[in-house]
């Protein structure tokens, strides 16, 4: 692979690791920064705020939308943000991925660098450079690929992070255990989702671990024509799941990475040994493994999903655990091993 694919278009984030919050008046001018974050994080960890000019949103993803945008852009004009304003974006995957679109279109880009507060953030959204806002029931339909400046994590923000979105994001630590990392999957297998939540440095630790997996992946392939589609593993028939089931993106994950390893089983020799392995640590995390599903329905989502190409559609699937490739697989054969899948 030629040497320009090894860096991002944009300068690389500096990743600042198990770092207080404080140090953020140490990688931005206070007076000309302006700080993002939403309702829930202002709320329950008020003080890190005081004395920084910042503008606070809706929570939730049904706010992450071209108004919440327009309305940072007016808050931005109020508070008399120039070319040389720096944004920080202080929250979970919503506030990141918000913070960075706006911020790359305000004035025709500021920028801008990320506090990811909520695990799912930290080892994922905040990660990449993709940035963007839903339009509609339509997911990131609308955004750009930007670089922050830096990433700083302070473990503490997660003491006040609910404990569903702790189980949530372990969908996606387990997702790249099975497509890079065995040795994370038998770490993950050997301890529990209670020995991470009880300890700010074991969670730290396991965090670290996955931005990594997915800082290598992104970094070889910053604009998913390759490597990067792996991330995909267990979200073609999960998020067909989550729009159907109406469930959190992490139960779908879940389901849906059985599912993808069921698909494996039949088309790439994947062991049914293995296909259980992965159930019981998605279980053992909390996580469903099936749900009573809407088979026609959520097979009509599936086949709108972005990632069908003509008469295949391009399927992550595993060679064995910590190994992921992707197969282009007749819809029709796709179909008939998605309809036998007992839920
Ligand atoms: N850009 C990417 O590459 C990428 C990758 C994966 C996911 N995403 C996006 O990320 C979003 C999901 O991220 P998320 O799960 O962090 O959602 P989120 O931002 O909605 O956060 C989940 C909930 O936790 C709360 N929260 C966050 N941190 C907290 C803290 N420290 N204390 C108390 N409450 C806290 C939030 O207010 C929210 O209610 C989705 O919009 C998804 O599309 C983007
Ligand atoms: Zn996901």
């Amino acid at each position: 692979m030629a040497d320009k694919n090894y860096v991002f278009s944009e300068k690389a984030p500096s990743i600042f690791f198990d770092t207080n919050f404080s140090k953020l008046s140490e990688l931005v001018d206070k007076e000309n920064s302006v700080l993002i974050t939403d309702e829930n994080i202002f709320a329950k960890q008020s003080e890190k705020f005081s004395s920084w000019k910042t503008i606070v949103i809706k929570a939730g993803e049904q706010y992450k939308n071209q108004q919440a945008v327009d309305e940072i852009i007016n808050r931005l004009i109020e508070l008399n943000a120039d070319r040389q304003t720096f944004i920080v974006g202080i929250g979970g995957g919503v506030v990141t991925d918000i913070t960075g679109y706006a911020s790359s279109i305000y004035m025709r880009g500021l920028k801008f660098g990320f506090v990811p507060t909520s695990i799912l953030a930290m080892v994922d959204a905040s990660i990449g450079g993709k940035n963007g806002v839903d339009v509609g029931v339509y997911k990131n339909m609308v955004g750009v690929i930007n670089q922050p400046q830096f990433l700083l994590y302070d473990y503490s923000f997660l003491k006040t992070l609910p404990r569903e979105e702790w189980i949530n994001a372990f969908a996606e630590i387990i997702k790249h255990a099975c497509i890079k990392d065995k040795n994370m999957f038998d770490f993950l297998q050997e301890k529990s989702f209670e020995y991470f939540h009880s300890s700010l440095e074991n969670i730290g630790n396991l965090i670290q671990q996955n931005v990594k997996i997915k800082y290598n992946v992104v970094l070889n392939d910053e604009r998913e024509t390759g490597e990067r589609k792996l991330l995909n593993f267990g979200h073609t028939i999960g998020h067909a799941i989550e729009n159907t089931a109406k469930l959190p993106h992490g139960s779908a994950i879940g389901i849906g990475m059985v599912a993808a390893c069921v698909i494996s089983e039949k088309i790439n020799g994947f062991s049914k040994t293995d296909t259980d392995k992965v159930k019981q640590l998605i279980s053992k995390y909390h996580l469903p493994v099936s749900f009573n599903i809407d088979k026609e329905k959520t097979w009509d989502i599936l086949l709108h999903d972005k990632k069908k190409s003509g008469k295949d559609m391009n399927f992550i699937v595993l060679e064995g655990i910590g190994k992921a490739s992707v197969k282009k697989i007749p819809i029709p054969e796709l179909k008939e091993i998605f309809f036998s899948i007992n839920s």
